[in-house]
C-alpha cells in the first residue's frame, strides 16, 4: 500500500473528541438494509439528481428533433456487468470493525465534506478521514460503490474504511494518504516533461474509470493529488461521479464552474464521459498557458461566455443545432458574437516552453463544444504530445 510511513513525531491531536473514535453501527446496517429497493437506472439519476438540485431557470430547450448523444467508448460498460455493480442503491455498506482512527490535523474542507490526516492507533500509517456532511444517503452509497469498484485502479485514491460516528451518525470515509503539494504552488514550478507526465497518470485513471462506466465528473486541480516527491498522482473525489447509462440524463449540476463542459452549461442532459476530457482540457490550457483558471467565469452563464470568446460562436451555434438545443433568449443576448481566437494568441515569454505546438494541437482537440468530438481518455494518451512519457 503506498502510504507514507509517518517517521516524525505526530503532530499534536485537535480536539475534535467526537473523531477520536469512529465505530461502527450495526443499526445502520439494518437500515441501509432495509431501505434497499429495486429501480430502472433513470429511477436512481432523477433522485440523485433531486440530491444537488435547487429549482432554477432553463438555459436552453431540446427539440424533439435533436439528435440523442451516446457515448462513443464504453457505452455499454455498466450494462455488460452484473446489476450488483451499477445498482449503488442496494449496496449493503459493511461498517469498518476497527476501534477507530485518530485525526492529526485539517487538510481541507469542500461543500460535501470535511477532511483530515490521521492515523490508527497502533498502526504508522497516515490515513485520510473524509467525514461527510448531510447528504442523502444514497449520494453516500454512490461514492462508495464508485471506490469499491474502482479500487486498485491506476492513480485512484484508494478507499480504506468507512466507519460511522457512534453518537452522531456521522459516516467518514477513511483513504491512503497523499502527501499532496498545493497545485498553486506546484504547477507554476512544473517542468514541460513533469505536465506531459502528470497529464499522461491522470488519463491513465480517467481512461480506468470511464473503461469500467464510470464517470467523474468534478476534475479539477483540488481534486487531483500529487506526491511531487514521489511523483505520483492520484485522483481523488468521487462524490460527483456517476455510472453511465447510454441515453440516461443526467444532472447539470455537476463539475466546479471554470471546468463545467459546454453541455452542462446548455443542459444538454445525455452527456457521457467526455465531460471529463473537457475538464481535463481546461486544466490542461491552464497549465500550458500559465492562466488559472483559463476559462473564469463569474457564474455559469458568464462560464459560457467566456468558453464562447476563445472558441469563438460560429462552432457554438453549429454545436446547438447538431442536438436540437435553443438557446434562452437572454443567454443568447449576454453569448452575443465572437470570432475564434487563434490558440497561439494565448502565447508569451513566460509560457512558450509550455505551450509547445503539440501541447496547442492537444488543447485544441480536447476544448471542443461539441463533446463527441473530444478525443477519448485512450486516444488523448496515443498523441505525440506524450511520446516523451511512453518513451520512458
Ligand atoms: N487522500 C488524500 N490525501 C491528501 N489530501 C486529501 C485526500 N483526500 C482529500 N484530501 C484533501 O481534502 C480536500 C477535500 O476532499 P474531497 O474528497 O475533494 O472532498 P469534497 O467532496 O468535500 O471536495 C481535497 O481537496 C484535499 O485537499
Ligand atoms: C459505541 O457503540 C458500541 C456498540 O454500538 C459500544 O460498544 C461502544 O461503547 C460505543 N462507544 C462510545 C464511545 O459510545
Ligand atoms: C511531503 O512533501 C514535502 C514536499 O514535497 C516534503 O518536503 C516532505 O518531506 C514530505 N513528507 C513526507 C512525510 O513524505
Ligand atoms: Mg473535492
Amino acid at each position: 500500500m503506498a502510504w507514507c510511513a509517518l517517521r516524525s513525531r505526530l503532530l499534536p491531536l485537535v480536539a475534535a473528541p467526537q473523531l477520536l473514535r469512529l465505530l461502527s453501527s450495526t443499526a445502520a446496517q439494518r437500515h441501509a438494509h432495509h431501505r434497499r429497493r429495486r429501480l430502472a437506472p433513470t429511477v436512481y439519476a432523477a433522485a440523485a439528481a433531486a440530491v444537488e438540485t435547487p429549482p432554477r431557470i432553463a438555459r436552453a430547450t431540446r427539440h424533439p428533433g435533436g439528435a440523442a448523444s451516446v457515448a462513443r467508448v464504453y457505452a455499454d460498460a455498466n450494462t455488460h456487468r452484473p446489476k450488483e455493480y451499477w445498482d449503488y442503491e442496494s449496496l449493503d455498506i459493511q461498517w469498518g470493525e476497527q476501534d477507530g482512527y485518530e485525526v492529526l490535523r485539517k487538510l481541507g474542507r469542500g461543500k460535501y465534506s470535511e477532511v483530515f490526516e490521521g492515523f490508527r492507533p497502533g498502526s504508522d500509517e497516515r490515513c485520510v478521514i473524509k467525514i461527510l456532511k448531510p447528504v442523502k444517503k444514497k449520494k453516500i452509497k454512490r461514492e462508495i460503490k464508485i471506490l469499491q469498484n474502482l479500487y486498485g485502479g491506476p492513480n485512484i485514491v484508494k478507499l480504506l474504511d468507512v466507519v460511522r460516528d457512534n453518537e452522531s451518525k456521522t459516516p467518514s470515509l477513511i483513504f491512503e494518504y497523499v502527501n499532496n503539494t498545493d497545485f498553486k504552488v506546484l504547477y507554476p514550478k512544473l517542468l514541460d516533461y513533469d505536465i506531459r507526465y502528470y497529464i499522461y497518470e491522470l488519463l491513465k485513471a480517467l481512461d480506468y474509470c470511464h473503461s469500467r462506466g464510470i464517470m467523474h465528473r468534478d476534475v479539477k486541480p483540488h481534486n487531483i493529488m500529487i506526491d511531487h516527491e514521489k511523483r505520483q498522482l492520484c485522483l481523488i473525489d468521487w462524490g460527483l461521479a456517476e455510472f453511465y447509462h447510454p441515453k440516461m440524463e443526467y444532472n447539470a449540476r455537476v463539475a466546479s464552474r471554470c471546468y463545467k463542459g459546454p453541455e452542462l452549461l446548455v443542459d444538454l442532459l445525455d452527456y457521457d464521459y467526455s465531460l471529463d476530457l473537457w475538464s481535463l482540457g481546461c486544466m490542461f490550457a491552464a497549465m500550458i498557458f500559465r492562466v488559472d483558471p483559463f476559462f473564469s467565469g463569474q457564474d455559469n452563464y458568464d462560464q459560457l461566455v467566456k468558453i464562447t470568446e476563445v472558441l469563438g460562436t460560429e462552432d457554438f451555434y453549429s454545436y446547438l443545432g447538431k442536438y436540437g438545443l435553443q438557446l434562452d433568449s437572454q443567454l443568447e443576448r449576454l453569448v452575443g458574437r465572437h470570432n475564434r481566437k487563434p490558440w497561439l494568441m494565448f502565447v508569451n515569454s513566460g509560457n512558450k516552453h509550455l505551450a509547445s505546438p503539440e501541447a496547442i494541437d492537444l488543447v485544441d482537440r480536447l476544448l471542443r463544444y461539441d463533446h463527441q468530438e473530444r478525443p477519448t481518455a485512450k486516444e488523448t494518451m496515443a498523441h505525440p504530445y506524450f511520446n516523451p512519457v511512453r518513451s520512458t
